[in-house]
C-alpha cells in the first residue's frame, strides 16, 4: 500500500498508467486538480480544483485482475455505502459504474487496463466523487450533484478520502475472498431497474427494458420481449 497526493496532474489514472512499473500494488494517487481528467467513452471529467475527491488505485494483484468485470460495479457499491453512512439519501447505482443521487450523478468509476502479450498486466481504477462543488457545466450527459448540494454542508475532502480508501481496501480483500455483498448492493440499488432505456447493442441503438443485474455482473434486459444480457456498452435514458 502507498498513498501519494499530487497538487496538479493531468489525470491520476494517466499518472499511474505512465508509472505503473515504479509503483506497487494498491498505490493510491489523489490530486487537488486534474488538467486532463477523463471518464468513460473518452468524456472529460470536470472538477473544480480542491473541491472534489479524485483518485486512482493501481491493481497488480492477479486474483483481482481476474475479477476485472466486477470491479467497477463493486466500486460503485462501496461509494454508495459510504454515502449512505454519511446520510445522503436516495443513492443508487447506474450500471455499470455511476453513482446517482435522485437521478443526478455524484460519482463515477473508470476502470482501465494495461496488457502485455495479450494478458492483463495491471488495472488502474479511477474514481471521481463530487464533494464540495456546487456549480457544474451544462454539457454533461447527466445532470451532476455533490455531497454539498445534497446535504447543504461542506466536507473535509481529507476525511472523505480516508473513509473511501479504507472501504476500498476492505472491498479488495472481500472480493479476493469471493464475498458477494457488493453485487447484492448493486442489485438492490439498481437505478435502471424497470426503466426503459436506449442501449447500444453492437452498432444498433435499441429501446430495452432493464429487469435486473445478473450474477456475472451483466445487465438483464428485455429486447423485443426477449431476455438478454448486456455486458458492456452505453445505456442512455429514454426521454
Ligand atoms: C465516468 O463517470 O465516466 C468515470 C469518471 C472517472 C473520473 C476519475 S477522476 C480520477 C481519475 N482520473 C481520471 O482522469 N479519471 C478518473
Amino acid at each position: 500500500m502507498k498513498f501519494i497526493h499530487l497538487k496538479n496532474v493531468d489525470s491520476t489514472s494517466t499518472f499511474l498508467k505512465r508509472n505503473y512499473l515504479k509503483y506497487k500494488n494498491f498505490t493510491f494517487v489523489s490530486a487537488d486538480c486534474q488538467t486532463n481528467g477523463h471518464g468513460r467513452m473518452g468524456r472529460v471529467w470536470h472538477s473544480e480544483p480542491k473541491n472534489n475527491l479524485l483518485f486512482s488505485v493501481l491493481i497488480k494483484d492477479k486474483t483481482l485482475i481476474n475479477k476485472y468485470g466486477f470491479l467497477s460495479l463493486a466500486s460503485a457499491s462501496v461509494i454508495l455505502s459510504v454515502l449512505y453512512k454519511l446520510k445522503i439519501n436516495d443513492v443508487s447505482i447506474k450500471w455499470p459504474n455511476d453513482v446517482f443521487v435522485k437521478g443526478k450523478k455524484i460519482a463515477g468509476v473508470l476502470l482501465e487496463s494495461i496488457s502485455k502479450d495479450s494478458e492483463l498486466e495491471v488495472l488502474v481504477l479511477g474514481v471521481g466523487i463530487n464533494v464540495n462543488q456546487t456549480q457544474f457545466t451544462n454539457d454533461l450527459i447527466h445532470p451532476a450533484t455533490s455531497l454539498c448540494i445534497e446535504s447543504k454542508k461542506k466536507y473535509s475532502i481529507q476525511r472523505i478520502k480516508r473513509i473511501i480508501y479504507k472501504n476500498f481496501l476492505k472491498m479488495f480483500k472481500d472480493i479476493k475472498k469471493g464475498n458477494q455483498t457488493y453485487l447484492s448492493i448493486a442489485k438492490n440499488n439498481n437505478f435502471l431497474l424497470n426503466k426503459e432505456v436506449f442501449a447500444e447493442i453492437g452498432k444498433e441503438k435499441k429501446l430495452v427494458k432493464v429487469i435486473g443485474i445478473n450474477d456475472d455482473n451483466s445487465l438483464k434486459i428485455l429486447v423485443d420481449g426477449i431476455e438478454k444480457s448486456l455486458f458492456a456498452g452505453e445505456i442512455t435514458f429514454h426521454l
